[in-house]
Order: structure tokens, then sequence, then C-alpha cells
């Protein structure tokens, strides 16, 4: 069971300003917190942690009167999501982070295997040099026989998919986004009974020459006119 969960900026009080809350960040997040020299930098990664923090009082119902202060969400070297509890340390699930623009998207799995990726991104056109530089021939194709009114859609899902799968392996955009390869998402046309599974999530079918990239499942759904994305290591949403 994947949970997850979309805020938006003016659900985080101050953050239109890069403050944080108070009362809301523990005491390693204050340190990093203080090293982020940009206020773009500042509102995302405060908007992300306000997600994940109440993705965890939501989710898990031990933690949901615990307070916003003794949640830690850290990042391992790899740059990769934790999450910590005061008196508790870290623990044994599986967090991921996305931002964009004026919201966050989070999701979290109650056990550390499989890792679990997540990925927002905004339905936007992109430039044609975008898709031959980082899809695969495969991609480019399902791309051009895609009718162009659901052309962008169609892009955005394959990157953002491509980005959910990288966050899974932990990779990131270190690795050749070609090596996974998205080869349907079981169709682009608006969110409909039929063609959805539950909350709305369609199967994406993904394979990746990546090392550890065995057994991986993808879903994506509409947000407003942005996209969600969610992999995983094996079938567990
Ligand atoms: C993972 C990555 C593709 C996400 O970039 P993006 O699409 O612009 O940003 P998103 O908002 O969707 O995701 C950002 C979140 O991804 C998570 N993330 C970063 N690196 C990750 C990794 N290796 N594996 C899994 N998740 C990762 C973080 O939680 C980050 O948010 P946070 O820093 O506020 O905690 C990009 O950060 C990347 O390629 N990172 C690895 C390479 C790198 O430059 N690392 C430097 C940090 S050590």
């Amino acid at each position: 069971m994947i949970h997850w969960l979309v805020c938006p900026a003016d659900a985080c009080p101050g953050l239109e300003d890069g403050a944080a809350p108070p009362g809301f960040l523990s005491t390693p997040e204050r340190e990093t917190y203080a090293g982020l020299a940009y206020p773009k930098r500042r509102r995302e990664w405060l908007l992300g942690r306000w997600t994940a923090k109440r993705l965890l009082r939501l989710s898990l119902a031990r933690y949901g009167e615990l307070s916003l202060r003794a949640i830690t969400v850290g990042n391992d070297p790899d740059g990769a999501p934790f999450l910590s509890v005061d008196r508790e340390g870290r623990l044994p699930v599986s967090l991921s982070i996305s931002h964009r623009q004026d919201r966050a998207f989070c999701a979290l799995s109650p056990s550390p295997a499989p890792p679990i990726g997540a990925d927002i991104e905004r339905v936007e056109p992109r430039d044609p040099v975008f898709v031959h530089d980082f899809f695969t021939t495969g991609e480019a194709q399902l791309v051009q026989h895609c009718p162009p009114a659901a052309r962008d859609t169609l892009v955005t899902v394959m990157w953002s998919a491509k980005e959910s799968v990288l966050k899974t392996l932990r990779l990131g955009l270190r690795a050749d986004t070609r090596r996974v390869e998205i080869q349907d998402v079981g169709g682009i046309e608006p969110a409909s009974p039929e063609s959805d599974g539950e909350g709305g999530w369609r199967q994406v079918q993904v394979q990746s020459t990546l090392p550890g990239a065995t057994h991986l499942c993808a879903w994506w759904r509409r947000d407003g006119t942005y996209v969600l994305t969610l992999a995983a290591g094996s079938s567990q949403r």
C-alpha cells in the first residue's frame, strides 16, 4: 500500500515569504534550512517537508498526534529522503518527495522495501529536442503516433514516470534516462471509472536495464494541470 498526498503552497502558512511556520522544523532541519540560500529552494524544501510530515501523521496512526517538530525529513548522501522521529530514530518506511512550482507531492510506504518513487510535473509543451535527447527510440515512436492534442500530456507522463523510477532506484538524473523505457501509459484520455484503477491511477508499463531494476511497477494520474506518477520495485500500490 502506498499512501500519497499533494499539498498546494497555500496549505503551508508563511510559505510565500520562504519562512518556516512556527513549531514546524526539527533541530536538524533548522540547521539544513539555515543553509538554503535561495528563496525558491527554501519554499519547495519547506513545502516538501510540510507535505511529508502531514502524510506520515495521516497514514500511520501511531504518529497521528506527533508534533511536527518531532518529525525530521532528512536526506541521505545520494539525496533520497528519509523520515525519523524523536526518541525512535529513523523509521523503517519508504518516502519519496517531489515539488513543482506551487505544490508538493509525497508518497509513503509503511515498509522500506520495495522502495518507492514519486514525481509531479505540470503538463506543458516541450521542445521535440527534449524527446530526442531523453527518450528511447520506442518512446519517441509512441509520442509520434499520439494525436497532437494529447502529446504534451503523454510526454509529461512518460518523463515523470521515468523520474519516479529513477527515484525508486535512488539514482535520479545521474542515470541515463533512456535506460528506463516507458512502453505504455494505459491511454491518456480523460479519467473514467472504466479506464482507471482505484483512485484514478493508471498502470504504466516500464522496463529498465539499470542495476536493481527488476519487477518495476508504475502508475500515473491527473491532478488538475499536473500529472502525478508513482513507482515501486514490485506490485504493491
Ligand atoms: C532526483 C532528481 C531527479 C529530482 O529532481 P527534480 O525532478 O528537479 O525534483 P523533484 O522535486 O521531483 O524531487 C526532488 C526530491 O527528490 C528527492 N531526491 C533527491 N535525490 C534523490 C535520489 N537520488 N533518489 C531518490 N530521491 C531523491 C529529494 O527528496 C528531493 O527533495 P528534497 O531535496 O526537498 O528532499 C534530482 O534531484 C537528481 O537527479 N538527484 C540526484 C543527483 C544529484 O544532483 N544529487 C545532488 C544531491 S546529493
